[in-house]
């Protein structure tokens, strides 16, 4: 199953609840609401408060991406809002399987994520033990970079683990992702994909943007 996953970093912030309500008929699967800290990342996005807003102008369930350093505080804050899925880094945390099973425990799926130059032994690890893995194909901190191919690799060999495991963890990628990238991160095994700059800058509209991503993700698996 292909998950289309918005970023709203990439919204028009002064028409915010506008466009995280126009998700719901784009057809979207999630809603990617990036946190940044200004410190795991050099930028500062947004917290709580935005996503709460979000949340109440759209029922698409919320998928949250901590770019933070000690990001056990933020689980602990925003397990409220009840996310669908809860992303920490793997660079951030020391205890990376506590965390997960405290996110798992506030009924949100735990997701580990990756940057591109952590060897990816870390984030093999940990897949029994979480629900996502997020193979970043960008380095984290801003939109609109362009998608890191040599990252493909990295999401074939999680995606080998997964099966050969025999479980089911959903494999996330992020950074980059648009029409033209999007096939060859499907083919690699991706089964989520984050897209900001590519929706919600589509000259045609948001709507008409996931369901090309989507067309895109499917035919590349033939699916
Ligand atoms: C980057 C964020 C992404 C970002 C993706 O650090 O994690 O979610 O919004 O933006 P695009 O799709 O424009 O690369
Ligand atoms: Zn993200």
């Amino acid at each position: 199953m292909i998950r289309i996953a918005p970023s709203i970093l990439a919204a028009d912030y002064a028409r915010l609840g506008e466009q995280a309500a126009e998700l719901e008929g784009a057809g979207a699967d999630l809603v990617h609401c990036d946190v940044m800290d200004g410190s795991f990342v050099p930028a500062i996005s947004f917290g709580g408060g935005v996503i709460s807003a979000i949340a109440s102008s759209s029922p698409v369930p919320l998928d949250i991406h901590l770019m933070v350093e000690n990001p056990e505080k933020q689980v602990r804050l925003l397990a409220g809002l009840k996310p669908k899925i809860m992303t920490f880094h793997v660079e951030a945390v020391e205890e990376p399987l506590d965390l997960a099973r405290e996110i798992r425990s506030g009924g949100a799926l735990a997701g580990a994520a990756i940057k591109p130059n952590t060897p990816i032994k870390r984030l093999l690890e940990l897949l029994p033990e979480i629900d996502l893995a997020l193979v970043m194909t960008v380095e984290p901190g801003k939109g609109g970079q362009p998608f890191m191919e040599e990252m493909l690799p990295r999401i074939a060999t999680v995606a080998r683990a997964v099966s050969e495991s025999g479980l089911e963890t959903l494999i996330e990628v992020d950074g980059g992702i648009d029409e033209n990238t999007i096939a060859a991160a499907s083919a690699a095994g991706a089964d989520t994909f984050v897209a900001g700059t590519s929706v919600f800058g589509d000259p045609v509209g948001i709507a008409d943007a996931v369901k090309r991503l989507r067309t895109c993700a499917q035919q590349a698996t033939g699916s």
